[in-house]
């Protein structure tokens, strides 16, 4: 005779809900946006069905619907009109990003406002960083040049800023650079283990950011390690990071579990464009049954300890759990 029958809990959905574990909230998505500087720049990413890159009158009517969906938070890229060897556009007060803040800012106040920090979409090389003559990224000038960034940012208005150059000490930089600048509620989420991954591919396309040569390597992580990736995430917490990041998301989620069980502060995952365009081509393909595909897939983060999800089905789940 069977005594223990786990399935009586499985019988009908009121149950299965009743003890469900876990669930995905709208107010824990993140969705990120792509802001263009040049009008000419704005438009669909061919390997990112459903996401654009949009110009800043259009970010604010996106981050609006997002809003009266239940988005509370976008992460801000900015796709700028030139690009130079030191990232001269990045710390502009008037550039993309900064006047992006200001604007969503200005229209909808309650929504807040993540911006990423990073040189990529601003060098003419697509580094993240400033180079040294031989071609590597010259860690502490990027630092500096970071925290010039984070500034100009917090002065716009933004809520939380998001470094995901991983250089090292840039979080105890930027953190000194706004306590200086009296921007103390500025809080700083940091993209702490960002491994060197193919599944970037799309994003590169969207924000006009692939390296010119070489690759990223030498600055982010190497995938085959985990314990590599706490030390990152005790480093950047000891710096003053608010909020620590995986990133990607699907391939490190014994990562994620691993951060969520070593640390207390809020824990943040990328669920990045190559996820994205990887399930969308199979949902396009009719291989997968979308609703549930993504439902799975945002709730897998949930399940490994992600407090916070970023995500480009962000709306898509929205309007269906809303
Ligand atoms: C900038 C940056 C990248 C992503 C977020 N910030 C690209 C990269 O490191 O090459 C990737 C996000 C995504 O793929 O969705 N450094």
């Amino acid at each position: 005779m069977i005594a223990l029958r786990p399935r009586r809990l499985r019988r009908g959905e009121v149950v299965r809900a009743l003890v469900r574990e876990n669930r995905v909230h709208v107010e824990q998505l993140v969705a990120p946006l792509f802001v263009v500087e040049r009008a000419a720049d704005a438009g669909p990413i061919e390997a990112m069905p459903g996401i654009s890159r949009l110009d800043l009158t259009d970010a604010v009517v996106e981050a609006r619907e997002l809003l009266a969906l239940g988005i509370k938070s976008v992460l801000l890229f900015g796709v700028p009109a030139r690009k130079d060897a030191t990232a001269s556009g990045s710390y502009d007060a008037d550039g993309i990003v900064q006047r992006a803040i200001r604007e969503i800012k200005a229209s909808l106040p309650e929504m807040l406002i993540i911006a990423d920090v990073c040189t990529c979409e601003y060098t003419d090389h697509g580094h993240c960083g400033i180079l040294e003559a031989d071609g590597t990224v010259d860690n502490d000038a990027t630092v500096e040049l970071l925290a010039r960034i984070a500034v100009t940012y917090a002065d716009s208005g933004v809520d939380v800023v998001a470094p995901s150059d991983m250089m090292d000490g840039r979080v105890a930089s930027i953190r000194a650079a706004l306590d200086a600048r009296g921007r103390r509620d500025v809080a700083i989420m940091a993209y702490s283990a960002k491994y060197a991954s193919a599944f970037y591919g799309p994003f590169r396309e969207a924000a006009g950011s692939a390296p010119r040569f070489g690759d990223r390597r030498g600055y982010q992580m190497d995938p085959p390690n985990a314990r590599e990736a706490l030390r990152e995430v005790a480093l950047d917490v000891a710096e003053g990071a608010d909020i620590v990041m995986i990133k990607p998301g699907l391939p490190y989620l014994d990562v994620l579990r691993a951060a969520r069980d070593r640390f207390d502060v809020p824990l943040a995952v990328y669920n990045v464009s190559g996820e994205y365009a990887m399930l969308q081509a199979a949902i396009a393909n009719g291989w997968l049954d979308g609703e549930r595909a993504v439902d799975e897939t945002l709730t897998s983060f949930v399940r490994a300890g992600a407090d916070i999800v970023i995500t480009y089905h962000a709306k898509d789940y929205a309007r269906r759990h809303g």
